[in-house]
């Protein structure tokens, strides 16, 4: 599932939402590498690449070369398919790996971006190690994450249990906070450059989104026009969020979660 990135009037979670999001750090790190000691290196490590959607839009845009590593093979499956021309130059090349220990050397890439994944992952620390060792001195990193608010989270014993069944529903070991991710990021080794706190563009939209559909829910004729219309836009079977749906929504009224945008430089 991507979260995405919205401003007024654009259409949420859909694919120009992904794509919103995958630009938006895209640009600003695109920008931060054209200013750095690499800016002629056109190589870009797509940490936890997925299906490869992200990797193959910065080859299209912006004519690099591409290496994707995720941990699932199937998705690397899929993103080896969906390089339709993989003669192509710049070549894209997706590796099978984990983000903890990446399949790559030292110093290899001078620009590495991670979008949507490492709240998945188990240790964020160990993560941006890995970044930092396969990028060089000066080089650009940028990612995206859920963040954990922990005044919200540890508030009571109450929101502690809503907080730990939005980790189980979206499948996440744990989301680090704002303040953990800068500390981590100075440990790594890398000098933070810009933060962006997104949640309004994206996750206050879910909020609505799933306060909607709980209202819905209470109606039934009205719920079954909606369900088929999802259906019929996206193809998700709406019956089959509800539990999800109800333990998102809690998290996300009571504040607990916030989402980042983050791009730092490799010292
Ligand atoms: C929400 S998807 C995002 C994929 C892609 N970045 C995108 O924006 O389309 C999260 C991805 O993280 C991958 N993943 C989870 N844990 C990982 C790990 N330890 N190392 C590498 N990939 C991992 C999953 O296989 C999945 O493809």
């Amino acid at each position: 599932m991507n979260v995405g990135y919205s401003r007024a009037n654009h259409k949420h979670l859909h694919t120009s939402s992904h794509l919103r999001l995958i630009d938006r750090l895209a640009n600003r790190l695109f920008a931060l590498h054209a200013k750095g000691p690499h800016a002629s290196d056109r190589r870009l490590l797509d940490i936890a690449c997925g299906r490869g959607g992200p990797a193959l839009r910065a080859r299209q845009r912006k004519g690099l070369e591409v290496v994707g590593v995720d941990l699932t093979p199937y998705n690397i499956v899929c993103a080896t398919k969906s390089n339709a021309k993989p003669k192509l130059r710049p070549r894209a090349r997706f590796v099978v790996g984990s983000a903890l220990a990446l399949p790559l050397k030292d110093a290899s890439f001078s620009l590495a971006w991670s979008i949507e994944s490492p709240a998945h992952f188990s240790d964020k620390l160990a993560f941006l190690r890995e970044a930092a060792r396969v990028l060089k001195p000066g080089g650009a990193l940028a990612f995206a994450d859920l963040l954990a608010v922990d005044a919200a989270v540890t508030a009571s014993v109450e929101s502690r249990l809503v907080y730990r069944d939005f980790l189980e529903t979206w499948d996440v070991p744990y989301l680090e906070t704002y303040d953990g991710y800068s500390r981590a990021i100075a440990h790594a080794g890398f000098r933070l450059h810009r933060v962006e706190i997104a949640t309004k563009y994206n996750l206050d939209i879910l909020r609505s989104y799933c306060c909607f559909f709980l209202s819905l829910l209470q109606f039934g004729p009205l719920y079954r026009w909606y369900r088929r219309y999802v259906k019929q836009l996206t193809g998700a079977e709406l019956d089959n969020v509800y539990e999800h749906v109800r333990k998102s929504y809690r998290a996300l009224r009571g504040g607990m979660i916030d989402y980042g945008l983050f791009w730092a430089i490799r010292s």
